[in-house]
């Protein structure tokens, strides 16, 4: 039995097993506004809560970006900030080696338990080749794997083409859910799809999900 720990989304732990499970990457794409950032979020303010330390790594956002953000929901996290259980790191897509150089010693420091990475196109986007970019997420992988840690990469890809900007991220990593616009009609205008869970038995199709002034919530029985 592998260990699992919880999303931190309402709903989505019953549709991949009871949760992540520890040591994993999940890669999370979607196009812009589909709320890949507010999930983020909020598996790391969750997981910070439960005394599980979070980092975040922004190719976007700035820290005062995403503190204002969570604040929307609700969720202070310069309190977190403050009393250690969350980093908040912001690069520009062309300090990548600095990044690299970083995140090592951040990843020991902070006893991270929990990694976000928003978005994995940051480390390859002015890339002329696809090699380059597959080994840098490989050895991201590695190494956040050997730390010990769970991870969710974003991925933003234009409407609904394909499962990542690249077409190379979904295959290195262990999970793959893509958040949709529409999909299901009715009142629910945005949907969710676990197309990949290694080692899971989760549930396929699209499931209704939404975002509240509480952040990201999946319905799991009207899927
Ligand atoms: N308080 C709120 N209630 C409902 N929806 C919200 C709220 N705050 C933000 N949103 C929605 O979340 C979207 C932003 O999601 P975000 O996580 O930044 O998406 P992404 O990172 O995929 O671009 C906004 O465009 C808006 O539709
Ligand atoms: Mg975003």
């Amino acid at each position: 039995m592998s260990i699992r720990i919880s999303t931190g989304i309402p709903g989505l732990d019953q549709l991949v097993g009871g949760g992540f499970e520890v040591s994993s990457i999940i890669l999370l794409s979607g196009g812009p506004g589909t709320g890949k950032t507010t999930f983020c979020l909020q598996f790391l303010y969750h997981g910070a809560t439960k005394g599980e330390n979070g980092l975040y790594i922004s190719f976007e956002e700035t820290e005062d970006d995403l503190i204002r953000d969570a604040r929307n929901f609700g969720w202070d996290l310069e309190d977190l900030i403050k009393k250690k259980k969350l980093v908040i790191k912001h690069y520009s897509p062309f300090e990548y080696d600095k990044f690299k150089e970083e995140l090592t010693s951040l990843l020991k420091l902070h006893n991270v338990k929990r990694l976000v990475i928003d978005s994995i196109s940051g480390l390859g986007f002015y890339l002329e080749n696809k090699y380059e970019f597959r080994k840098r997420i490989w050895e991201l992988s590695r190494e956040v794997k050997n730390a010990g840690c769970t991870a969710i990469f974003t991925s933003e890809i234009p409407a609904e083409k394909g499962y990542s900007r690249f077409g190379v991220e979904e295959f290195i990593a262990d999970g793959l859910i893509v958040l949709h616009f529409g999909g299901l009609g009715g009142e629910f205008d945005r949907s969710l799809q676990v197309v990949k869970m290694r080692r899971t038995n989760h549930k396929k199709g699209l499931f209704p999900f939404k975002i509240t002034q509480k952040g990201v919530r999946v319905y799991p029985r009207s899927g």
